[in-house]
């Protein structure tokens, strides 16, 4: 039996819950599923904290100025001046609603991470904002009767009617069969892809499920090579690439090659505080000019007391592993962390396709560029989900879909996609990791790219269920965007062609019919994207 409701958000992150409770305030009932437990999500683990204007030494341009230049010329700065202003508004929301951030002396206390050039991170329970935020958002959620979260429930595909998506098959945890749910609008809230890498920061639900349902229902998907890879996770024998947050080095850390030599002033100025891509191509560099599997960082000068204090999760994890961050040097490596590519949205989370809507990290909203600014993605989840379940709201009174993001067609899904089991076969899993992370990773080069998509097309020949084709989709959709991509930008550095090039300050588009092409960002206010489609369609080299 179908079921019906008024609004289906996919996730529990911090995205997904700040959609829920703008959608509920309308007075609409709202179904969430959730494909773990509840406060299953990168959310959960985020450490380092939330970036926001409200400390007294700071104001939205400086912050605003360190998102755009993080970006390296690609975000679109009305994305980021919505994230910047609307985010002091729903974050002062939040602190009403009860959320317990650090404070000194009743004081909110900020912290510093690379690139910010004020300390305006804000922090709970030292390392763990994330599962304060999460635990906040449930709470008050939570008082909400018309929200009915399910989780357990994996979402397969998403329903296209008429061109319009109109609801979600999903598998049903209580009765453990495929069901649909159909709606008036459907919010994609379902995270990033850190796992289609060997390595990566990202808890085993961030399989990008989101991003390939949008891509099969024929939203056009957008900056997709743009993969941000973390400078300091743990990388120990045996232990998962536990992340060591960058406020760690805000906080005085070091980092030290296999020698003991303190080795970023050979690559920026900035040091330790250099943008994160920059930090990460940097520790690579070092570790094979060294030969060695890993660097250091180098908390010791700082005061034991004060680090168990401020990263209580990060010294008792450590410590499990047998190192003490207060004394020992600690083993760390790039890992992939955050998607800055997505579901490409306007700045109300519509996407191409009407009636679907997506926010956090499952969208391409052009707030990230080529390269997020540590700690903006929480602001942005709770941006930019509170601004889709509200812009859902309004448009389900709209007889039309509002012009300009119109995409009517009818998109029938695949017949592979309709149906199938819902986990991802491991030799599926663990291959494509593994070719993402030698062929489509920090570095990449035309040579390795095509030999990835290769390998890729091959696995997709064959029988495969409906998460694996959606894993293997997705991670061919990021191999052919840094194909496309002749130039190197923020996360995306191509060896062959190591400079950025000014023709190339475009995004990345992609349609289901396997094309793509530059484009600015999504305008409400014209009648469509200006830029023609022609596959593989390049901007003129200068
Ligand atoms: P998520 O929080 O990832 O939520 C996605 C939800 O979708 C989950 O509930 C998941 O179960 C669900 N889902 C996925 N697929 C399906 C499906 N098929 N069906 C049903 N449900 C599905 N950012 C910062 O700004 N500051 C930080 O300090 C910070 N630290 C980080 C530390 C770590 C270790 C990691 C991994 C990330 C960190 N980030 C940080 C990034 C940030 O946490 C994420 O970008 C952000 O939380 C994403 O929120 P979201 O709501 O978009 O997605
Ligand atoms: C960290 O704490 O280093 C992660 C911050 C982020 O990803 O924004």
């Amino acid at each position: 039996m179908s079921l019906e409701t008024d609004f289906v958000v996919i996730g529990s992150g911090v995205a997904g819950l700040r959609a829920s409770i703008a959608l509920a305030a309308s007075g609409a009932n709202v179904t969430v599923l959730t494909k773990d437990k509840a406060s299953e999500s990168n959310t959960e683990y985020a450490q380092g904290g939330v970036a926001v204007v409200l400390s007294d030494d700071d104001n939205a341009e400086l912050h605003e100025e360190d998102t755009l230049v993080a970006g390296a010329g690609l975000c679109d700065p009305e994305a980021v001046e919505t994230l910047v202003t609307d985010g002091t508004k729903y974050i002062k929301e939040l602190i009403d609603w009860g959320i317990e951030f650090d404070r000194e002396g009743g004081k909110l206390s900020f912290t510093q991470e690379a690139a910010h050039s004020r300390r305006r991170i804000l922090h709970a329970h030292g390392d763990s904002t994330g599962k304060e935020i999460v635990r906040s958002l449930i709470a008050r959620a939570g008082r909400e009767k018309r929200i009915n979260l399910l989780p357990f429930a994996n979402t397969e595909s998403l329903i296209v009617e008429g061109g319009r998506c109109t609801g979600v098959r999903f598998l049903d945890p209580i009765l453990r069969a495929p069901r649909s749910i159909s709606a008036k609008a459907v919010i994609l809230c379902t995270g990033g892809a850190g796992q289609l890498y060997q390595h990566t920061t990202n808890p085993s639900v961030a399989t990008g499920d989101g991003m390939a349902m949008a891509y099969f229902a024929g939203a056009e998907m957008a900056d997709m090579e743009f993969v941000q890879f973390h400078p300091t996770a743990l990388s120990l024998e045996g232990a998962p690439r536990f992340l060591l947050s960058e406020a760690m080095r805000g906080e005085g850390g070091v980092l030290r090659n296999v020698k003991g030599e303190r080795f970023m002033g050979r690559y920026d100025e900035r040091l330790e505080m250099a943008p994160r891509d920059i930090v990460s191509r940097s520790i690579v560099a070092e570790m094979r000019r060294t030969g060695s599997r890993n660097v250091f960082l180098d908390m010791t000068a700082i005061n034991g007391e004060f680090l168990k204090e401020r990263f209580p999760k990060i010294y008792e994890t450590c410590m499990f592993y047998g190192l003490d961050i207060t004394a020992d040097l600690l083993p760390v490596s790039p890992a992939s962390h955050y998607c800055m590519g997505g579901v490409r949205t306007d700045l109300h989370g519509r996407s191409t396709v009407p009636g679907l809507y997506a926010a956090g990290e499952v969208s391409c909203t052009g707030v990230h560029g080529a390269n997020r600014l540590a700690s903006n993605s929480l602001l942005e989840g709770l941006v930019f989900g509170a601004r889709a379940g509200e812009a859902a709201v309004v448009d389900r009174s709209v007889p039309e879909w509002p012009a300009g993001v119109s995409n009517r067609r009818d998109v029938p899904l695949p017949d592979a996609i309709a149906a199938g089991s819902h986990d991802i076969s491991t030799a599926v899993r663990k291959r494509v990791k593994r070719v993402m992370w030698e062929r489509v990773g920090i570095l990449r080069d035309g040579e390795s790219l095509r030999r990835a998509i290769t390998e890729f097309d091959h696995i997709a020949s064959a029988h495969l269920s409906t998460s694996s084709r959606k894993f293997v989709t997705l991670a061919t959709l990021v191999a052919k965007a840094a194909l496309w991509r002749e130039e190197s930008r923020g996360a995306h550095f191509r060896t062959d062609f190591p400079e950025p090039v000014e023709a190339w300050r475009v995004h990345s588009v992609q349609k289901r019919d396997g094309s793509i092409f530059p484009a600015g960002r999504i305008d409400p206010d014209s009648a469509s994207d200006a830029t023609p489609t022609r596959s593989l369609q390049k901007p003129a080299r200068q």
